[in-house]
C-alpha cells in the first residue's frame, strides 16, 4: 500500500509511512503476475496465513497476462490462448471468472506464397507431411529415447532421425508453425525430448486437446484478478508500483528492498520473477545467487513471442482464420497471419494480428512503428497484390526490451537438464542436505514447471506447490530441496512422471481431432 489511498484504509497507510516504509511479514511475495497471485491466494485460503506481502513493480495484478485495446478492440499482448481445455486448471479459472472466448481453429487456414496465394497447395501438403509423418514418428523415437535412458537432442535432430528435413520454403514454414509458432525458438535451439512431452502434457494430457483464443474486454488477467480478489484484505497485502532492486537473503531471512528504498523483512520470500529477468542484472541478489543456480538459469530460453496487431480501413482478405505465408528467402518471416475479423471475434474488426519469434522478434523490437508498419506491408502485399490499403493503427509489444520480463516465455533448451530446471527452483541459502531448515528463499514461476513450462498451467501449479512448501516450511519443517522439487504435486491435483499415453498423432492444427 502506497500513498494517495481512500479513506478508510490512510490510517494503515500513515503508519507505514511514519517508520519510513519498512515492512515486516513472514512471507514476502516477489510479482504480482499468474505464479504470485495463485501462491498468495493458496496461502491465505488454504493454509490460513494471512501474515504475507506481495510486492509487485506494476500498478496491477497480472504480469504476462497483458490486456490492451486496438480501435477499441480488446487484444492480448501477453498470453492469449487457454491450450489443452478438460481438466486444465486455466480452463477452470477461465470459466470461473467467465472469460470470453473461442475455439481456434488451427486448420481453418489459406496458405500463400512468394507469388501471392498458393494456388497449387505445396504448402498445404508440406504442413500434412510434418502433422502425419514427421511429428508422428518423432514422438515415437523421444518415447523410446526416454524408456531407454538415453540423452536428450536438439529438436532438429529429433526431427531428421524422423525423416524430416526441410529444404523448400513450403516445408520450413510448415515446420515454423508447428514448432516455432508455439515455442518461440527455432528447433535447433530447442530439447527434443522436453518439448515433444510439452505437446502432449499441455495438449492431450487434460482430456482434450482443443484450445481456445481469449477475447474478453476486461482482459485474460481475470485469471489472476480474480483470485487476487478473493484473498481476504488484499489492498493491505499488496505493494504496487514497487520494483525490486536486492534481494539479501540469509538463513536468518530476506530483505527486500525496491528502487525507492521501501524494505520488506520477511521470514521467507517468494521469487517469481521471470528467467528472463533472472537472467538480467536487473536484481541484485546478495550474496550472489551460488554457480549451480546461475547455470542452471543461464542454460534456459527465455524465448520471445511478439504478436503485432494491425488495423486496416477495410478488410481485403477472406473469412479464413489463419493465412499462412511461406516466404521465398527467410525461415517464418512474417509467416503466420491471423484474422480478428471473422464471426466468432471481432466480425467487422478490419484486425489482423501477425506473430514473430525469436531473431525476426529482437529485429523488429529495435525497429520503428513506421519500419514494422513497412515490414508487414511489404509481406502482405505480396500475399494479396499492391492494391491493399496502409494500415490505420499498430500495436508493438516489446517484451524483450521491458526489464519486468525480458522476454515472454521460457523455452527449454537444446542441452538443459531436468537436474537444472530443479535447480532453478532450489530454495536458498542452502539446498543442500543435511540443513534444509535453512531455506528462505524459494523460487516458482512457468519456468520452473517440468511439464507445463511457457504456459500458464505451469505458472498456476508452481504458484501453489510453492506456497505448500513455504507453509509447510513455516509451520512446521523444511523438506530437501529434492523432496521439495516433486513430492508435493500429487496433493495439488499435477501428476508427475511420464504417465504411458497412446499417441494419436497429428500435429498442432489437428490436436483437436485427439
Ligand atoms: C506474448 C506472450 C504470449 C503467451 N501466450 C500464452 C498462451 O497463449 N497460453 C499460455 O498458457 N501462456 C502463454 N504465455 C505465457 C504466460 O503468460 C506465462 O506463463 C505466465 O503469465 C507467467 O506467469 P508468472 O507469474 O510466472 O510470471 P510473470 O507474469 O512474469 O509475473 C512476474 C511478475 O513480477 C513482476 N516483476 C518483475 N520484475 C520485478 C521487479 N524487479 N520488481 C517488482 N516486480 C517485478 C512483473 O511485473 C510480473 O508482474 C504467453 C506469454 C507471453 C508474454
Ligand atoms: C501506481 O502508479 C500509477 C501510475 O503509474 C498510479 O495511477 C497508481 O495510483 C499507483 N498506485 C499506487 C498504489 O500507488
Ligand atoms: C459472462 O460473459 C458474457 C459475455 O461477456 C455475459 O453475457 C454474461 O452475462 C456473463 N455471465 C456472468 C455470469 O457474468
Ligand atoms: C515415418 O515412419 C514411417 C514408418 O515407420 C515411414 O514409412 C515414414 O517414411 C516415416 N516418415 C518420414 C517423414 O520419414
Ligand atoms: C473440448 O472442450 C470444448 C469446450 O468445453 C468442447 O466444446 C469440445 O467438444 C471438447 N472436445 C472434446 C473432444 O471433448
Ligand atoms: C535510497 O537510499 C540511498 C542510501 O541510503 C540513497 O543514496 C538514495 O538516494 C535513496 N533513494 C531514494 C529513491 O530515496
Ligand atoms: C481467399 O483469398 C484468396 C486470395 O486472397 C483467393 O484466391 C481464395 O480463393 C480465397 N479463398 C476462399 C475460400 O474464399
Amino acid at each position: 500500500m502506497r500513498p494517495s489511498i481512500p479513506l478508510l484504509t490512510s490510517l494503515f497507510s500513515a503508519v507505514i509511512l511514519a517508520e519510513d516504509a519498512v515492512h515486516k511479514t513472514k512471507v514476502v511475495i516477489l510479482g504480482a503476475g499468474l505464479t504470485g497471485v495463485t501462491a498468495a491466494k493458496a496461502l491465505a485460503l488454504e493454509r490460513n496465513i494471512a501474515d504475507f506481502i506481495i510486492v509487485e513493480a506494476l500498478p496491477e495484478v497480472g504480469g504476462r497476462l497483458k490486456p490492451t485495446s486496438i480501435g477499441g478492440y480488446p487484444i492480448e499482448i501477453g498470453a492469449n490462448w487457454v491450450q489443452g481445455l478438460g481438466t486444465n486448471p486455466i480452463w477452470a479459472l477461465a470459466q470461473k471468472y467467465n472469460v470470453t472466448n473461442a475455439f481456434s481453429d488451427w486448420e481453418n487456414i489459406d496458405y500463400f506464397d512468394g507469388g501471392g496465394y498458393d494456388f497449387d497447395g505445396k504448402l498445404g501438403e508440406a504442413f500434412d507431411r510434418y502433422e502425419e509423418q514427421a511429428i508422428v514418428n518423432a514422438t515415437k523415437i523421444s518415447d523410446l529415447r526416454q524408456e531407454r535412458g538415453q540423452v536428450d537432442l536438439n529438436f532438429r535432430a529429433g526431427l531428421n532421425l524422423a525423416g524430416w528435413v526441410a529444404k523448400t520454403p513450403y516445408e520450413k514454414t510448415a515446420e515454423y508453425f508447428e514448432f516455432d509458432w508455439e515455442y518461440a525458438e527455432p528447433p535447433v535451439q530447442s530439447s527434443f525430448i522436453q518439448n515433444i512431452n510439452s505437446f502432449i502434457y499441455n495438449f492431450d494430457g487434460f482430456g482434450n486437446s482443443s484450445n481456445n483464443f481469449v477475447f474478453d474486454k476486461r482482459g485474460f488477467r481475470m485469471i489472476a484478478q480474480g483470485q487476487a480478489d478473493e484473498i481476504p484484505n488484499l489492498a493491505e497485502k499488496i505493494l504496487y508500483n514497487e520494483t525490486v532492486t536486492t534481494i539479501a537473503y540469509s538463513k536468518d531471512g530476506v530483505i527486500v528492498t525496491t528502487a525507492d528504498n521501501t524494505t520488506i523483512e520477511a521470514d521467507f520470500a517468494l521469487c517469481t520473477f521471470s528467467i528472463g529477468v533472472l537472467q538480467n542484472t536487473d536484481v541484485t541478489f546478495e550474496p550472489g545467487l551460488p554457480d549451480w543456480k546461475k547455470d542452471a538459469i543461464a542454460n534456459f530460453h527465455m524465448a520471445t513471442y511478439m504478436k503485432i496487431f494491425v488495423q486496416f480501413p477495410s478488410k481485403f482478405w477472406n473469412d479464413t482464420e489463419f493465412s499462412v505465408y511461406a516466404d521465398p528467402d527467410e525461415r517464418g518471416y512474417y509467416a503466420v497471419w491471423q484474422s480478428f475479423d471473422v464471426e466468432k471475434f471481432y466480425p467487422g474488426s478490419n484486425l489482423l494480428m501477425v506473430t514473430l519469434t525469436s531473431e525476426q522478434a529482437y529485429q523488429a523490437e529495435l525497429q520503428t512503428e513506421q519500419e514494422v508498419i513497412d515490414a508487414c506491408m511489404a509481406v502482405l502485399r505480396t500475399m494479396y497484390g499492391a492494391g491493399i490499403p496502409s494500415p490505420i493503427e499498430i500495436v508493438i509489444p516489446r517484451w524483450t526490451l521491458d526489464p519486468l520480463f525480458r522476454g515472454t516465455f521460457t523455452n527449454w533448451g537444446a542441452g538443459a537438464t531436468v537436474e537444472q530446471q530443479n535447480a532453478i527452483r532450489a530454495p536458498l541459502p542452502d539446498p543442500d542436505m543435511p540443513n534444509p531448515q535453512s531455506q528462505r528463499l524459494f523460487f516458482a514461476g512457468e519456468g520452473t514447471s517440468r511439464k507445463y513450462f511457457g504456459y500458464l498451467q505451469g505458472a498456476y501449479y508452481e504458484g501453489r506447490l510453492a506456497s505448500a512448501v513455504i507453509a509447510d516450511c513455516a509451520e512446521n519443517e523444511c523438506l530437501t530441496s529434492e523432496k521439495t522439487a516433486y513430492s508435493k504435486r500429487e496433493i495439488l491435483g499435477e501428476k508427475e512422471g511420464l504417465e504411458k499415453r497412446a499417441y494419436v498423432g497429428g500435429g498442432l492444427r489437428s490436436r483437436h481431432f485427439a
